[in-house]
C-alpha cells in the first residue's frame, strides 16, 4: 500500500488511533509522516534521546554537558545583571502595566485613559456624589468620548492620505495640491555665510539674520512683530507687503547698521556721480518663507493659491508674492534681493538636516502650530505632473539629485470629509469660518482651531440647563466661597474667543485642585470662582480634542513614511541593548522626522500620542516606530529659509553679481555650493 494511503488509513481508524496511545511499537509507524510521528510521541530519535537519558548510566560527555550547563546557570545568576541583553537567556519581566485608575467614574477605555494620563491629584476625584457633580462628570465624559479616534479609523485615514497623495503627484488643482518645490537638495551641515530670512505664516511676521557656521551650529538674531488683524484682511496686497518691508528695514537699521549705512553711502555716491560711476552695492540674499499655499514656478517665483489661517486679501490670490515683496523693498531702497520662496514646512526640513544628529538626511518637515502641513523629500520620477505642467506654470528642475522637496499641503487633506471626524463643534467652526469646506484636516489639528474647538464645546454644556458647567450650585469646592459666573463680556462668548494654549494649560494642570485652570479661565476668560469640578470638566474635554489632534497628526506622519518607503527592510537587525528590550536602532534605520509649532512644543503628551497611533498602523508597528526619530526644528524656518537662500544665490546672482555681506563668499562661496550639491543627503 503506499505510504500517503497507508497514512491516510491509520488516520480514520479509531482502533489504530487508541493502540498508538499505548506506545505502539516502530514497524507500526515506520512509514508515518514525521510531523504525525512527533504527534504521537512515536519519533524515533526522540525516544530513544528520553530512554537514554531515563536507564543508561551517564557516558562521560553527557555528564561534561551537563556540568557545562551547571555552570552557565551559575554564572548567569552571577553575573547576570552586567551581561549585555543579547547574553542573557533569562530575560528580566517586562514591567508591570501601568494601574489603571482606581477611581475613575467611568467605563470608557478612551475617557477613562484621559483622566489616567492627568498628572498630580487622583483624576476624576474632584466630583463629589451630589447628583449635580456626578451630571457634570457624566456630560464631560459624553462630550469628551465625541473626540474619540480609534486605530481603524486611523488605518483608512492613512490608506486615503496616501491616495491622495499620490493624486497630488499626478495632477495639478488636487485636494492635496503636493507642490514641486524645485529644491533638490538637503544640507549636510557645512554650509557658511550670512543670509537674511523673513516669516510670514501665522500670528507674528518674523525677521532674521542668520550665520551659519558650516558645523551644523548657526547664530540667529531676530525681531517679532504681532501682524494688526486689518493688515491680515486688508483691501490691496500693498498694505501688506509694505508693512513687511518696512519691518525689513527697521531690523537692517537695529542689527546691521553698519552694512545700512554703508549701503545708503554707496547709493548716494552713485546718484551724485551719475550712471558711468559703478561700485558694487552689497546685498543680502532673502529667504522669504511665506507659509500659504503657493504654485511655485522657480525657486523665488511662486503665485498665491489661496489664504489660510484668518488671512484674507483677496486681491493677492493669483499674484507673484515674491514680485510684490521686492518691489516694496525696493520703494525703500533696502539692500535686500529676495532669493527664495519658502513654505515653512520646507524651512523646517532643511534646518533639521543642517541641525540633526548623525548622518541621517531628513525625510519629513512638519508643522503642528497655527496651522498644518509637511514637506517631504519625493523622488523626481514620481512627480509626474511636473512633465504635463504649462511651461508657464513649471520652472526648470535641477534632476542632478533625481529628489525634490514636495510641499504636501496636507491641511486638506480629506476636505471631502470621507474619513475625517465630524463632530457638532467641528462642523459649526467650519461653517461659520472664512473658508467653510477647506482646510478640513487643519481645522482639526491645529493650533488656530483647536481652543474653537473647544470653546464650542464648553459653550454648548453652559447652554443646556441639564448640566451644571460654571454653575454656582454644584461649586462645593469653589474655594473663594463667591457665586461662579462668566462675565458679560468674556470672550467665551467670542468666535476664536478662547486661544489654544488654554488646552495645554488645562491638559497639564497638575496644580492642587487644577488651580491653573481655574486662575486662567478667571484671569483670561471672565469666568470667576470656577470650581475644581468645572476644571476637572473642561480639562477632560481639552484633553480629548488635543489627543485626536495628535493622533490625526500621527495620521499624515505615517502616510509619507508609508508612501515613500522609508520603512523597507532595516539595513541591519538591532543589535545593542540599552535596558529591558529597548534595542538601538542603527542610525542607518533611522528615519528623520523635522517638526516645529505650538502644539509640538507644549502640549503635553502631543509625540507620545503620535508615537500611541504610528504604532497602531500594521505598516508601521511598533517596530517602525522605533525606527522614526522625531526631533523639534526650533526656528527651522528662518534657518531653513536662509539655506535655501544660499542654494538660490548660485543661480540668481551668477559669479559677477554683487557678493553677499556674509564677506567671506566669493569662490570660497562658490565652492560650497559646489559642496552642497556634491554632498547632498536627500537619500535617507
Ligand atoms: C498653510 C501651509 C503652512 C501651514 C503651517 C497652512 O495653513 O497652508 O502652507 O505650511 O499652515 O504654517
Amino acid at each position: 500500500m503506499p505510504a500517503s494511503l497507508r497514512h491516510l488509513r491509520t488516520l480514520s481508524d479509531p482502533a489504530r488511533s487508541s493502540s498508538l496511545s499505548r506506545v505502539a511499537p516502530y514497524p507500526e509507524h515506520d512509514q508515518e509522516l514525521p510531523f504525525l510521528q512527533e504527534l504521537h510521541g512515536t519519533n524515533k530519535r526522540k525516544t530513544s534521546w528520553r530512554i537514554t537519558l531515563k536507564l543508561d548510566r551517564p557516558s562521560p560527555a553527557s555528564l561534561v554537558a551537563a556540568l557545562l550547563l551547571v555552570v552557565v546557570v551559575v554564572l548567569q545568576l552571577l553575573v547576570y545583571p552586567r551581561l549585555p541583553a543579547s547574553f542573557q537567556l533569562f530575560r528580566p519581566a517586562p514591567p508591570p502595566p501601568q494601574p489603571s485608575c482606581p477611581s475613575v467614574p467611568t467605563y470608557n477605555p478612551f475617557v477613562q485613559e484621559l483622566y489616567c494620563r492627568a498628572p498630580a491629584h487622583t483624576p476624576g476625584t474632584l466630583y463629589s456624589r451630589s447628583p449635580h457633580s456626578m451630571a457634570l462628570a457624566a456630560a464631560a465624559e459624553r462630550v469628551a468620548a465625541e473626540f474619540e479616534y480609534p486605530a481603524e479609523q486611523i488605518n483608512r485615514a492613512v490608506h486615503e492620505f496616501i491616495r491622495e497623495m499620490d493624486e497630488g503627484l499626478e495632477t495639478q488643482g488636487a485636494t492635496m495640491s503636493q507642490i514641486p518645490t524645485y529644491v533638490t537638495a538637503v544640507p549636510n551641515g557645512t554650509e557658511k555665510g550670512l543670509y537674511m530670512a523673513v516669516d510670514l505664516g501665522g500670528t507674528n511676521f518674523r525677521v532674521c539674520s542668520i550665520q551659519l557656521h558650516g558645523n551644523s551650529t548657526f547664530s540667529l538674531t531676530q525681531s517679532k512683530v504681532k501682524i494688526p488683524h486689518d493688515i491680515m484682511t486688508a483691501k490691496t496686497s500693498h498694505e501688506l507687503f509694505s508693512f513687511l518691508a518696512k519691518q525689513i528695514e527697521a531690523f537692517l537699521k537695529t542689527h546691521h547698521e553698519e552694512h545700512y549705512t554703508s549701503h545708503v553711502e554707496k547709493r548716494r555716491r552713485q546718484s551724485y556721480m551719475g550712471k558711468a560711476y559703478h561700485e558694487e552695492l552689497e546685498v543680502f540674499s532673502l529667504g522669504f518663507t511665506f507659509s500659504f499655499p503657493v504654485q511655485q514656478s522657480g525657486i523665488n517665483k511662486g503665485t498665491l493659491i489661496r489664504w489660510t489661517k484668518g488671512f484674507d486679501i483677496q486681491e493677492t490670490i493669483g499674484k507673484d508674492v515674491c514680485a510684490l515683496l521686492q518691489k516694496e523693498i525696493d520703494a525703500l531702497h533696502l539692500p535686500v534681493r529676495v532669493a527664495a520662496l519658502v513654505n515653512d514646512t520646507v524651512g523646517t526640513l532643511m534646518a533639521r538636516s543642517y541641525t540633526s544628529p548623525g548622518k541621517t538626511g531628513t525625510l519629513l518637515g512638519a508643522i503642528f502650530g497655527t496651522g498644518t502641513n509637511g514637506a517631504y523629500v519625493e523622488k523626481l520620477s514620481r512627480i509626474t505632473k511636473l512633465s504635463k505642467m504649462a511651461s508657464k506654470d513649471a520652472g526648470d528642475v535641477d534632476d542632478s539629485t533625481g529628489e525634490m522637496i514636495v510641499n504636501t499641503e496636507w491641511g486638506s487633506f480629506d476636505n471631502h470629509l470621507s474619513v475625517l471626524p465630524v463632530t457638532p463643534y467641528d462642523r459649526s467652526l467650519d461653517a461659520e469660518s472664512n473658508n467653510p469646506g477647506i482646510q478640513m484636516f487643519e481645522k482639526r489639528v491645529s493650533g488656530m482651531f483647536l481652543g474653537e474647538i473647544l470653546r464650542r464645546a464648553i459653550m454648548d454644556l453652559v447652554r443646556d440647563q441639564s448640566v451644571p458647567l460654571f454653575s454656582d450650585e454644584h461649586s462645593n469646592q469653589n474655594d473663594v466661597h463667591s457665586t461662579t459666573n462668566i462675565h458679560d463680556d468674556s470672550s467665551l462668548y467670542k468666535q476664536w474667543g478662547l486661544d489654544t494654549s488654554f488646552l495645554s494649560i488645562a491638559s497639564g494642570d497638575n496644580s492642587v485642585g487644577l488651580k491653573a485652570t481655574r486662575q486662567t479661565l478667571d484671569n483670561e476668560y471672565g469666568v470667576s470662582a470656577a470650581s475644581a469640578e468645572d476644571a476637572e470638566a473642561v480639562r477632560l474635554i481639552a484633553s480629548a480634542i488635543g489627543k485626536r489632534a495628535a493622533r490625526l497628526s500621527a495620521v499624515a506622519i505615517a502616510a509619507v513614511v508609508i508612501s515613500t518607503g522609508k520603512l523597507g527592510a532595516p539595513k541591519d537587525i538591532a543589535t545593542t541593548t540599552t535596558h529591558a528590550g529597548d534595542a538601538e536602532i542603527n542610525e542607518d534605520d533611522i528615519v528623520d522626522i523635522g517638526v516645529d509649532g505650538s502644539l509640538v512644543e507644549f502640549y503635553p503628551n502631543f509625540e507620545e500620542y503620535i508615537r500611541e497611533a504610528l504604532r497602531e498602523v500594521p505598516e508601521i508597528g511598533v517596530r517602525g516606530e522605533r525606527r522614526i526619530r522625531i526631533g523639534i526644528a526650533k526656528d527651522g524656518s528662518g534657518v531653513g529659509a536662509a539655506l535655501i537662500a544660499l542654494v538660490a544665490d548660485r543661480v540668481g546672482k551668477g559669479p559677477t553679481s554683487p557678493t553677499s555681506p556674509g564677506g567671506a563668499v566669493g569662490g570660497f562661496f562658490q565652492q560650497i555650493l559646489e559642496h552642497l550639491n556634491r554632498s547632498v543627503r536627500t537619500r535617507v
